[in-house]
């Protein structure tokens, strides 16, 4: 791989944490998400209520094991570990004036130790959790003046840690939300909760140029305190094919692809792409779009491509219908090509070869993969085992994937960070049992418990990859 490549492991703050009130910590939405399963969806309660599950009050309890977790990353070879900063530890409500020390602290104590342990921390700004409060009185990303609360938190956060973070990532998966009428990414990504008669669509398009702006003049703001920092987007990378050769199939998969990556293209480009005014145009959507907006788009591009990788998707075309109004999940098939996790999440280790090379032709920036992993059952063993080879074979071929496109395609890549690199609490589902680690983490969905780590036989698969500069797969 490149030199210097950035081989680690990657998590997100409000999935692992746990802590979720430690040192004056406020309720971010992931606080008030309740635990759901395989098929079954997680709750969104108005606030903390008892009685309900809520897991990521605990996660994994990194807050107060981080360093022997810490000790572990380094010993498979981390180079970077990469996290975000929970919003809720540094500005509890989020609309205030000053920042929690307390939170500013536990960040600086985190960093401090990944970096005395040879680990560069890499950091996502908002990862799915906004503070709670900006929901409810301001109604999220809904509002312009999100932007404003946004930017004092990133601000914030690059003058404390100017000297020990240099990648960071501003909205996780800003494109998540493109399936609009499902409201946990909505209020995942954009802390939007909507009424009934609201218009979703617009409401979504509406969120993402305010976070579009944001993330805009946070890297402005990033480059101007350190010049060194590289700040990157995030982008929910599932490449959509079309299902056969016909040409309406192939034109369906086009505006399904400009639908999910318009996102890229801002954040990449300073500019909208030329269909999506059109578009507002034909849906009647009056969006807010200043003139100002679009000045900061320019001025603010991003330094590098973020984006996770887990799966595919394939759509078709209907002969006659010359809309091609994609829209997320109806308009999504099969494959008949690829197999498929226990939560139907398509493997595809092509795929990312396919994408690594569409984001290099359409964006021409570096990319970092900051997400890729197989969410799976473990069985722990009497002996304290988990013979995970399901998640070995899925990690071999997205690996190789990645090299052919790195060393055959010449595609620019800075590094590589598998999801959930220790056992954390599934995002969309909110269970402990579909599970990601190399390292396993002793709890049930209710958190019941020992929270002892043990390695997985993934672990010295994966210590042997980086060893081996990915040569040894
Ligand atoms: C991405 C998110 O969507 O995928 C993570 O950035 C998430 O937060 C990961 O955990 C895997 O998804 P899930 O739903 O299996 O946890």
């Amino acid at each position: 791989m490149p030199k210097d490549f950035l081989w680690g492991g990657a998590v997100a703050a409000h999935q692992l944490e746990g802590a979720w009130q430690a040192g004056g910590k406020g309720v971010s939405i992931a606080d008030v998400m309740t635990a759901g399963r395989n098929g079954v969806p997680r709750k969104v309660t108005d606030g903390v209520k008892d009685g309900e599950i809520y897991p990521n009050h605990w996660g994994d309890d990194f807050y107060h094991r981080y360093p022997e977790d810490v000790k572990l990353f380094e010993e498979m070879g981390f180079k970077c570990f990469r996290t975000s900063i929970a919003w809720t530890r540094i500005f509890p409500n989020g609309d205030e004036d000053e920042p929690n020390e307390a939170g500013l602290k536990f960040y600086d104590d985190l960093f401090d130790d990944l970096l005395a342990h040879g680990i560069q921390p890499v950091i996502t700004l908002s990862h799915f959790e906004i503070p709670y409060h900006l929901v409810k009185e301001y109604g999220g990303f809904s509002n312009r003046k999100m932007i404003d609360f946004f930017l004092r938190f990133a601000k914030t956060v690059f003058k404390r840690y100017k000297d020990k973070v240099k990648y960071w990532m501003t909205f996780n998966e800003i494109n998540n939300q493109t399936a609009w009428d499902d409201p946990h990414p909505l209020l995942q990504n954009s802390g939007l909760q909507l009424d009934k008669d609201d218009n979703w669509e617009q409401a979504m398009y509406q969120a993402a140029h305010y976070e579009l702006v944001a993330s805009a003049l946070a890297v402005q703001a990033g480059h101007e305190i350190n010049p060194d920092f590289q700040i990157g987007c995030m982008i929910a990378m599932c490449p959509i094919y079309p299902l056969t050769a016909k040409p309406e199939d192939v034109m369906m998969a086009e505006r399904a692809m400009q639908k999910r990556y318009w996102f890229g293209d801002v954040h990449c480009w300073g500019e909208y792409p030329k269909w999506l005014p059109k578009y507002f145009d034909q849906k009647g959507f009056d969006m807010d779009i200043t003139a100002a907006d679009l000045a900061a788009l320019k001025a603010g591009t991003v330094d590098y491509v973020g984006f996770s990788y887990y799966m595919s998707f394939v759509t078709k075309g209907q002969t006659g219908d010359t809309k091609y109004d994609f829209k997320e999940p109806e308009d999504f098939v099969e494959n008949p090509y690829v197999e498929k996790s226990d939560w139907g999440w398509q493997i595809d280790p092509v795929g990312l070869r396919y994408s690594m090379n569409w984001m290099q032709d359409r964006w021409h920036l570096p990319q970092f993969i900051v997400e890729n992993g197989f969410g799976a059952y473990d069985e722990k063993q009497a002996d304290g085992s988990v013979h995970d080879d399901y998640r070995i074979s899925y990690f071999r071929d997205h690996i190789k994937a990645m090299e052919e496109a790195v060393n055959l395609d010449g595609v620019d890549l800075i590094g590589y960070t598998p999801w959930g690199c220790i056992d954390l609490v599934s995002a969309s589902t909110g269970e402990m049992a579909k599970r990601y680690g190399f390292i396993y983490v002793d709890a049930d969905d209710n958190g019941e418990g020992s929270f002892d780590r043990s390695k997985k036989d993934s672990f010295d698969w994966y210590k042997q990859v980086i060893a081996s500069d990915g040569e040894d797969l």
